[in-house]
Formats: C-alpha cells, structure tokens, sequence
C-alpha cells in the first residue's frame, strides 16, 4: 500500500459483535473487497470477538456463507481463499474484564509482541459500548504506544441529548475525541458526498444557493421495506431517532454549510456544526404544527410491536437555518418505512421569475434534484419553447446519471469508504462530539412534545402510499407540495 498515512505496521481490526448480522453483510464484504483493491495495509488481519463460540475455521465458514449471500460483487474462491487466513476469532463476554485480558494476550500473540495499530469496531448497540471501552481501558488496550488506537462507533449514539452527552462523557473518559470514529454511513455514500462536489467542484450553483435564488428545499428518504426482523429494536425507537437525529440533519447540513477552508475533518465539521446550531430547537406550538408523526397501519399487529405503541414510522418536518444564506427558507425533511418506493433525493426549488413576458403560462419554476439513490444522478428542470407554437413553454429535463457517465457498478458500499477512512486516521466523513449533541438539541424537544404531550396526534397511513395527509398539508399550508413524484417522472424518461 503507498498510501503515506499507513504507518508500515501490521493493524489488527478488531471487531466486536463479529457473529452480527452488520458483520456479514457489510464490514466482511466491504472489507474483503479493500483488499481486494489493495486498499487495505499491506499488514492486517481481522479478529472477531463475540458470544457465539467460533474456531477461526468456523468464524471463516460463517462469513463466506454471508459473502455469499449479501456482497453485491463478484468474487472468486481464490480471491477469497487468500483474504481468509487474515481472519481470527475470540469467543468472550463484554462485560467480563477476564475476557478482556486474554483478547490483549490474543492479539499481542497474532502480532507477534510487536508494536501495531489497533482499529476497535463496536457493531453492536450503544449500550454496550463503555462497559466494552472500559474494559479495553481496564486492560490497557487504548494507550497510543507503539501504533495508534482507533474506536469505530456504530450508531444510534444515544437515544436523546441527555444518553448522548451521557455517552460522550464516557467514552472521552478513555479516548480522546480524534481517536473516536462515530459512523454515520449516509457520510459514506458516493452520492452524499457529491452533494460537497456538486456544489464546491463548480463555480455554477453556489451564487444562486441562498435565499435570494431558492424558494424552499425538499429532503426525502422513503424505504419501501418495513421493519425487516428489527420490530425489537425498532419499536420504542422510532423514525425520529434512525433516521432523522442522522441521516437527514447530515443531509441537511451538506446542503445547507458555507463553503469548509479544505476538506479536513475539522474544516468540515465545523461547518456542519454551525450549521446545526443555526436551526432554532422548536418549541411546543411549533411541534405542533411544524412536525408530522405518523405510523402505517397494521404496524401495532407486527411481532414484537407492543399493541398500544404510538412509534412513529413516518415523521415530515418543516425547519429553518436562521443564518444570512438561509433565513426564511423551510427545509421540508421526511422518512418513513412502507413507504410506496424506495427514494432518497434532495430537491431545491427556485424561486419563480420575478415577472412573465409569456402572458398565457403559469410558470414551473427551475428545480434541481440531487437523487442519492437509487437511481444515482442529478436532474436540473428548466422552461423551454414548445416548438412551433408562439409563446408556449414546456418543462424538460438536463440530467447526469452516475451509471452512464461511470459505468455500471461504479459506487462502492458505503462501509467500504467508512473503513478505508477509518484505517486512514481521516474522520472527515465521520461525526464529531458537538455535532451530535447539537443534532440531539434539535431532536430532543420534537421527542418530548410528541411522547408527553401526544402533539400532534399520530396519524396512520397506508401502506405503500406516501404517507398520511397530514404529510401533505405541511406543505400545502404554505402553499407547496411534495414534489418527488414529478422528480421521478423526470427520473424515469
Ligand atoms: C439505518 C436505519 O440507519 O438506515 C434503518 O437504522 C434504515 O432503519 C437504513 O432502513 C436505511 O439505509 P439505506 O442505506 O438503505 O438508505
């Protein structure tokens, strides 16, 4: 490997909740698929430690069964049979410091008493991460001597601002914040981060993306699927909290940040945080008329859904980014799962012309659709002149598709960009301390006026429709609509 920033010694990443679905579907095949573009240090390997007792043998058997069930490539035996001797496993528990010890005396035997780097990957939930920190501090596996020390934190991170600060604390305790890896994996998906290139690779776009050109912005991530075996985790979770308290403010705040000096981790982050902290927490009366939270029918029959649960699996908002790039422009976010398609895009409306020399149109204005997946491209809709007619005008579309201008197959798993990054000591696409508690801070009084004080009431909607009405009205008060159907239209021709 020539990257620089591999220090030349061997790194163990060690991966906790190894017998995990998340480790099968994608950290083995993201992983696997590094190697097999020579991404990965020239020295690794891969030791697993979980609670299913596993010989290196079986943990190896167990993976290929996943690589060959979920890697979304093409692989050989071969390719395999040589990525495979990397792989270890070390049955324990995580609360026992015991089991512990004798994964320090494990790894210290694979890397043969020699210094190297050690990347921790906590693929479990947030519970468990600071008995499991505590115990690698208890036994002296965080201490920089000799090769770094890495901590990859899968998400959620905290269940609201209080657990979040609360989880912050702890793992600060044992870790400083550069060596802390939060993972957001939106951050690691091609198109996610060309929204940066979008707007910050052309001169084009960035002097009309203020309130003087943009009338309102449009943040979609529909799921077809429903709760796909995750009713345990899910219910009591709700929408809010996986997805919005993430991946939409993330969304939001790539579309929204003022050009970062350089890409650097913290140039980044802190224009996403001060992004962020723009937003003005809502208070009651705006929940109540600025948020929709909704649940589709038949979700209380599903297994493991309490019969009374008032889990949100829908939820729109309306927000404002009180700065002078923004002020007075909503920012319309929702999700929701069982949904009718599968969609992810960002939709930015501009304003209408000022004044129409075409007396008899009524003018569409421009849209600009960044569509993150899963067809992969950029729309931008404009007026033409409808040919042979005097002063007709038409919508059409200019677009750019990332299957036709890259070929095929071109976007890789968003964990292999994550990992890669991670190995790399680049936390760029990685979330900050601040950053998430600032998103709690945002969340958190949505949370509280829907669970105290049930406002607004939760609405139902049909499965595979787009969500309830009440979707519908938020925008409609203002006087605009959802526009992601006439966006696939576009995507579609
Ligand atoms: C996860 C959520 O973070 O993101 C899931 O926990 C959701 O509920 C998933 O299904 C969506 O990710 P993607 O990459 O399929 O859009």
């Amino acid at each position: 490997m020539n990257n620089p920033s591999y220090n030349g010694l061997l790194t163990t990443i060690i991966i906790f909740g190894a017998s995990g679905d998340l480790t099968q579907r994608k950290l083995i095949p993201s992983l696997f698929n590094l190697f097999r573009k020579r991404r990965t240090p020239k020295k690794f390997q891969i030791v697993g430690f979980g609670g299913t007792v596993f010989t290196d043998d079986q943990f190896r058997e167990h993976l290929y069964k996943g690589m060959k069930q979920f890697a979304e490539y093409e692989f050989t035996d071969e390719d395999w049979n040589i990525f495979a001797p990397n792989l270890h496993y070390h049955p324990g528990k995580y609360t026992e410091t015991g089991d512990f010890a004798k994964l320090g005396e494990a790894l210290t035997k694979l890397e043969n008493n020699d210094n190297a780097n050690r990347l921790f990957y906590m693929a479990l939930p947030p519970t468990l991460f600071p008995a499991i920190i505590d115990n690698l501090n208890a036994t002296n596996q965080l201490h920089e001597n000799g090769g770094w020390r890495r901590v990859v934190l899968e998400k959620p991170f905290g269940t609201d601002l209080a657990s979040a600060i609360e989880l912050n604390k702890q793992v600060h305790k044992a870790l400083n914040e550069n060596q802390i890896y939060r993972i957001d994996h939106y951050l690691g998906k091609e198109t996610v981060q060309n929204i940066l290139f979008t707007r910050f690779a052309n001169t084009i776009f960035e002097p009309i993306w203020n309130r003087n050109y943009i009338d309102h912005v449009q943040i979609t991530v529909a799921e077809k699927v429903g709760l796909e075996h995750r009713a345990g985790f899910y219910d009591g979770v709700g929408v809010l909290r996986d997805m919005f308290q993430n991946h939409l403010l993330q969304l939001l705040t790539l579309v929204a940040m003022e050009p970062p000096a350089s890409f650097s981790a913290s140039h980044l982050r802190n224009e996403k945080v001060k992004v962020l902290s723009a937003i003005q927490p809502m208070t009651p009366e705006q929940v109540a008329v600025c948020s929709v939270r909704a649940q589709y029918k038949g979700y209380r029959n599903e297994e493991q859904v309490k019969s009374n649960s008032t889990t949100p699996t829908y939820a729109a908002l309306r927000l404002f980014v009180n700065n002078w790039r923004w002020k007075g422009v909503p920012f319309y976010l929702r999700s929701g799962k069982n949904l009718a398609e599968k969609t992810t895009q960002i939709i930015i409306q501009f304003k209408e012309p000022p004044t129409t020399m075409f007396p008899m149109q009524a003018m569409k204005p421009n849209i600009l659709v960044l569509s993150l997946q899963p067809d992969e491209g950029i729309h931008l809709r404009f007026e033409a002149k409808a040919p042979d007619t005097v002063n007709e005008t038409r919508s059409v579309d200019m677009d750019f598709h990332y299957d036709e201008a890259f070929g095929k197959s071109a976007i890789p798993e968003a964990y292999e960009r994550l990992l890669l990054d991670a190995l790399q000591g680049d936390a760029s696409l990685f979330t900050r301390a601040d950053e998430v508690e600032t998103a709690w801070s945002l969340i958190d009084p949505i949370l509280q006026t829907w669970e105290t004080h049930q406002t607004p009431s939760l609405a139902v909607y049909r499965p595979g429709s787009w969500g309830p009405p009440e979707g519908y009205d938020l925008l409609a008060r203002d006087g605009r609509r959802w526009l992601n159907e006439e966006a696939s239209m576009m995507l579609d021709k």
